[in-house]
């Protein structure tokens, strides 16, 4: 297949892309068709590679209809929902939630997610998720995080689930330090937690400082231990809200820390805008992490969608670009140049928080044709316009096009 005049990442001037056998074969202007080559016209717009979100719960997404609502709207109605409905979990109405949820992300051209998995009643949503991932792995790959919602401390029996899940496939630790009985218990767990993930050679992704405490200072410790163990790149913090909080003296010495340490920052705008300041009255804090400073100082930061239709979050439709669109708005990130380059935080900052191979990801010559093709020929215009996707193609095929 031959695409003709599209614009890779904001490129002022067209290119054409070839692809053969689901590979990027050749990209350069005005290639000739070859005969009988299938030829689909870019008419000048985006290529972007795929979009990826970073933290998703596959497990509780789409369960809003069975659960009942959530009358407040607060994190804590929600825990106190999810956990009555996690006690009997049906393993295919566990796939067949997350078979919507799959279907939404694909329609909307993300194509990498990392899902964190419950695992502290029982493993029953693992089980069935380990099974989707092989099942959909052509279409859309899927990374699982064992996470202890409860946290690690709380129970003999979480702490079982969790080397189990492990041993079962679970490509991730996960965690919650803030959640642990006491600030020493936290602490405890991020280094059982590094342990657990070293022993079985898995990546950590910790719900970190998902509070507006600005005491809650875990990140730092998560950030220390991935420098010590070395562990550099295979770490993340998710949410990081209490960020928000601390005073500019103490992140100005905590940036340090992670640039040193390696770790990927994973934000949750829609989800913490929603969950986070509910205890304050006015001036309210909006609960996202310091995004627009964490990139200028050079540590990477991805986003997740995180609930979806669920007792966590009622809305939610797969778009990455509305979860990005709400977190430049917080973060007063809405100049130009950060606008229309942020669709790197959704795509290639977003791969390098996953750990995916720099040759599985990307547009050049050699990597599988796997992206995302809109009608506006920037970043910039998409999030303008609100525009869904053009085509998305997948391993070399056009798997999804959309109405213009
Ligand atoms: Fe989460």
């Amino acid at each position: 297949m031959l695409i003709k005049n599209i614009r890779i990442e904001n490129a002022d001037i067209g290119s054409d892309v070839r692809i053969q056998k689901g590979m990027i074969c050749e990209i350069d202007e005005n290639l000739t068709a070859l005969e009988g080559e299938e030829v689909l016209e870019g008419e000048g717009g985006l290529l972007l590679p795929p979009f990826v979100d970073c933290h998703v719960h596959l497990d509780t997404c789409f369960s809003l209809d069975a659960t009942g609502p959530n009358l407040s709207g607060t994190l804590f109605e929600g825990i106190r929902v999810w956990s009555e409905y996690r006690k009997h979990l049906d393993p295919e109405e566990v796939k067949e939630r997350a078979r919507r949820t799959l279907k939404l992300y694909q329609e909307k051209g993300v194509q990498y997610i990392r899902s964190h998995v419950d695992i502290s009643h029982d493993l029953t949503a693992l089980r069935a998720l380990l099974e989707l991932k092989e099942e959909v792995a052509d279409e859309i790959e899927i990374q699982l995080v064992a996470f202890p919602q409860d946290g690690v401390f709380t129970s003999q029996k979480v702490r079982e689930n969790l080397e189990e899940a492990v041993r079962m496939g679970a490509d991730v630790v996960g965690g919650i330090p803030h959640f642990e009985l006491t600030r020493e218990h936290g602490e405890r767990s991020i280094h059982y937690l590094m342990e657990l993930a070293q022993k079985y050679d898995k990546l950590v992704d910790l719900h970190c400082d998902e509070i507006d405490d600005e005491q809650s200072r875990f990140l730092e410790v998560l950030a220390a231990c991935a420098y010590e163990t070395g562990m550099k790149g295979k770490v993340s913090a998710s949410h990081t809200t209490a960020m928000h909080s601390y005073n500019n003296a103490y992140c100005d010495k905590l940036f340090r820390v992670l640039k040193m340490s390696g770790i990927h920052i994973i934000a949750n705008p829609l989800v913490n805008v929603n969950l986070q300041g509910r205890f304050d009255t006015y001036p309210k804090r909006r609960g996202i992490t310091r995004i627009k400073e964490l990139l200028e100082h050079g540590i990477p930061v991805s986003m997740g969608h995180d609930d979806i239709y669920d007792p966590f979050y009622p809305l939610g439709n797969g778009d990455m670009k509305e979860v990005l669109v709400m977190g430049l708005h917080l973060c007063h990130m809405m100049g130009y140049h950060e606008l229309n380059d942020s669709y790197r935080i959704i795509t290639r900052y977003g791969a390098d928080t996953l750990n995916i191979a720099p040759e599985r990801y990307g547009i050049s010559v050699g990597k599988p044709a796997n992206f995302n093709i809109f009608k506006s020929g920037s970043f910039f215009q998409v999030l303008r316009s609100r525009e869904g996707i053009r085509y998305s193609v997948r391993n070399g095929k056009v798997r999804e096009r959309e109405e213009r």
